[in-house]
């Protein structure tokens, strides 16, 4: 018998984006967060850490999560301008995005970073969304299943669990650029990401493990890319900072 389908996530990614203005479109979010929705889709908005305090106060009463972008390996110290999972946790965040090509980018993270910051998440009882995709060389010269491969396998945080762990294929250049892979392309990656899961953890835990797709998500792909085999959510940058066009994605599970 085929496993069940984990439950989708709807994630976005505000990034570096918003000041306690923006909070009314959490606001609208969670309002919008209907039953025909709840019953389909969990919903989360990972923020910048400076909105994640009002967010949660916003969200209450709401089944809206809230999450961070990026935390420490450490619990606590001497770090100046960091912030740790257990910190993100404390203001009422439940997830943190951890590796984001951003973050492996602009700040030289390893695959070996990503998994203690993952660990990091899971030690505070935050679900870890750990994000893995090629560049757009990579793409060209053929290594895409290669390089996401070793991501995936090395960037996985010890006890790892589908209750526990997301992970997000994000092709890097269809980050911000309007541009998105082939529904056959989502497929195959989507397909051998289960499959290095597998590998790792069981067949049984990795066909229960979310595995979200982001890069260029917006209303008028949405139901398309959800449709895909293996894809079990989004991980939505731009088109998640207006609540408007955030539930119009996520309307692709009512
Ligand atoms: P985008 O960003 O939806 O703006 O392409 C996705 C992401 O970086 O998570």
């Amino acid at each position: 018998m085929a496993a069940a389908r984990p439950r989708p996530l709807v994630a976005g990614n505000w990034k570096m984006n918003g000041v306690r203005e923006g909070l009314k479109e959490i606001k609208a979010i969670a309002d919008g967060y209907d039953v025909a929705l709840q019953n389909n889709a969990s919903l989360l908005i990972c923020l910048p850490a400076t909105l994640i305090h009002g967010a949660a106060l916003y969200s209450v009463g709401s089944r809206l999560a809230i999450g961070g972008q990026d935390c420490h390996a450490k619990a606590s110290g001497a770090h100046t301008g960091d912030v740790s999972a257990e910190m993100l946790a404390d203001c009422g965040a439940r997830y943190v995005i951890v590796g984001h090509s951003e973050r492996r980018a602009d700040h030289g993270e390893t695959n070996e970073t990503v998994k203690a910051k993952a660990e990091a998440a899971l030690r505070a009882g935050l679900r870890a969304i750990v994000c893995v995709g090629e560049t757009r060389a990579e793409r060209e010269a053929g290594k895409t299943l290669a390089v996401v491969r070793r991501q995936v396998k090395n960037s996985l945080p010890a006890g790892a669990n589908p209750r526990n762990t997301v992970i997000a294929y994000e092709p890097v250049w269809a980050i911000g650029t309007g541009l998105t892979p082939t529904p056959a392309d989502v497929a195959e990656v989507h397909a051998d990401i289960r499959k290095t899961l597998s590998a790792a953890l069981g067949k049984d835990i990795a066909g229960r493990m979310r595995i979200l797709y982001g890069g260029s998500v917006k209303p008028d792909n949405a139901k398309a890319l959800m449709g895909i085999e293996n894809v079990d959510g989004a991980l939505i940058g731009g088109a998640s900072l207006k609540a408007a066009d955030f539930l119009a994605i996520a309307a692709a599970y009512r």
